[in-house]
């Protein structure tokens, strides 16, 4: 059944709780748990306020590159870190400082740098005043340091996530929270990070590089990360204001005729970013698990949903004072609450700068052997669906009612339960079935995934853990788990996570 989106206002509007719960809730969006008391701020707020212009980060700085966390450990082929979780105030837009949540101070959280087959250990300390875990996006780290929802660190707690990286893995990862109810707005008060592993065969290595990580965010009058509204809720939320590296639309500097390497991380909770860069064509070499076989070139955009990474090469024009736009095109994702993005949202400016130009670059024909996960021992289909939203259910309140919206399998998230049940070394195939009307981003846990097929058409090798479900699509996907433990596979729209669209894969040795 479709959900009709005039139904879905009605039954919103006659909600009567909002406003009340508004008012009865002074902190509300300021961290609080949103376990059915979801930060609620009446109708006047349903439809986002937009910052006013007046009130934007400065455009136009040089990009930034985020800080590096040191490593601690002198021995080779180790590494060892600390990372403190904490509020931290930050001037980035005039007046008032934003209070954020951090990964040492950030506004991101600093990139951690790995090399292929290193042993790991990152010391959390959590700072904040709720509970928070962190979570290694797209590694094969042990379910029992990956952040689960149910080894939550304490307020004033500690954790040590300890795990040896695989001698043949290398791309760009990520770190964030995954508290169960709590990872769409500890992400939205910024707590996100970047990982990079790199690899002795890296085909790219003499390259000018540059990691992106965009995010994006929305403010209150008083500068303050704003409070989800029902509509964030519903939709995934999309702030306004979208930031790389934390900068409002800052300018990146290349010579004359450069093949530079991006590394593009969406790090936005809900925002869909199609990514293009008139004037150049990009060229695919990575997706999220590292470089693809062969390169995809000739590239006019490239979808990249929310906790997706791709690698591309650009090369850039010979001809010095030009610039160039990076982009993310209107992508219309079935949203239920808000209008659709409907123009090309400027990122990021490349200017060509008076520099020497760059040698001409010759792309390989292969870059890396993906050698296929061969037939599988186990198969599943797993159905995202959305239930019809019932406002006689609004008894139980506006949150009881969502949490039953966004379902897996017919079900809503449940710690305490296993869904589906593997054994180590089994090789699965999922075939991934979207039975919605909104996109969704699939996510698996615990390392890299095979896209087979999307909609029964076979896909070139890629390693993956996240990808996208369009409407009624689908896609079949090879994992073999080598550790085991329970892993997650939910929607990457955080708040999508949040309300339950979440389930349990018990590997068992
Ligand atoms: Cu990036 Cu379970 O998430
Ligand atoms: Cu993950
Ligand atoms: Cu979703």
């Amino acid at each position: 059944m479709i959900m009709q989106r005039r139904t879905l206002l009605a039954a919103l509007a006659s909600a009567p709780l909002w406003p009340l719960a508004a008012r009865a809730n002074p902190h509300a969006g300021h961290g609080m748990p949103m376990h059915d008391s979801m930060p609620m701020n009446g109708m006047a707020a349903m439809h986002a306020p937009s910052s006013s212009p007046d009130a934007l980060p400065p455009a136009g700085q040089p990009l930034a590159t985020l800080p590096r966390l040191a490593n601690r450990s002198t021995e080779a082929g180790t590494f060892s870190g600390v990372i403190d979780i904490a509020e931290t105030r930050h001037a980035l837009l005039p007046g008032a400082p934003t209070r954020l949540w951090s990964y040492n101070a950030g506004p991101l959280g600093p990139l951690i740098e790995l090399n292929a087959g290193d042993r790991v250990a990152i010391t959390l300390n959590n700072r904040l005043p709720e509970e928070t875990t962190v979570h290694w996006h797209g590694l094969p780290v042990d379910p029992r340091v990956d952040g689960h929802p149910r080894d939550a660190i304490a307020p004033g707690g500690s954790f040590r996530a300890g795990f040896t990286l695989p001698d043949n893995l290398s791309g760009t990862f990520w770190y964030h929270p995954h508290p169960h109810g709590l990872t769409a707005r500890q992400v939205a008060m910024s707590l996100a990070g970047p990982v990079i592993i790199r690899h002795r065969n890296d085909p790219f290595a003499g390259l000018p590089e540059s990691l992106l990580v965009i995010s994006d965010q929305r403010f209150d009058r008083d500068n303050q990360v704003a409070a989800h509204t029902p509509a964030d809720w519903m939709d995934g939320r999309e702030g306004e204001v979208v930031l790389v590296n934390g900068q409002y639309r800052p300018r990146l500097d290349v010579a004359p005729n450069e093949t530079r390497r991006l590394r593009v991380l969406n790090a936005c909770a809900a925002r869909y970013l199609l990514l293009s860069l008139p004037g150049a064509t990009l060229t695919r070499v990575g997706t999220d698990g590292g470089a693809l076989a062969r390169p995809e070139t000739g590239l006019s955009q490239l979808l990249l949903t929310p906790g997706e990474r791709t690698e591309l090469l650009v090369t850039f024009p010979a001809r010095v004072g030009q610039s160039l736009q990076l982009v993310s095109l209107p992508y219309a994702r079935g949203k239920m609450m808000q209008p659709e993005q409907t123009a090309a949202l400027p990122l990021m400016t490349v200017a060509v700068a008076d520099r020497a130009p760059a040698a001409a670059f010759s792309l390989p024909a292969q870059l890396a052997t993906i050698v296929p996960l061969g037939r599988p021992d186990i198969r599943r289909r797993v159905v995202l669906s959305e239930r019809p939203m019932d406002h006689r259910m609004a008894g139980g309140g506006m949150m009881a009612m969502m949490k039953n919206m966004f379902l897996i399998d017919g079900r809503t998230y449940d710690m305490n339960r296993v869904d589906l049940s593997g054994k180590v070394g089994q090789i699965e195939e999922w075939e991934v079935v979207n039975d919605s009307h909104m996109d969704h981003p699939f996510h698996l846990h615990g390392g890299q995934f095979q896209l087979i097929a999307r909609n029964g058409k076979p896909q070139p090798p890629s390693w993956r853990d996240t990808v996208n479900l369009a409407p009624r699509a689908s896609l079949t996907l090879r994992v073999r788990f080598d550790t085991p433990g329970e892993r997650l596979y939910h929607c990457h729209i955080l708040e999508h996570e949040d309300l339950g669209m979440m389930g349990t894969l018990a590997v068992h040795a």
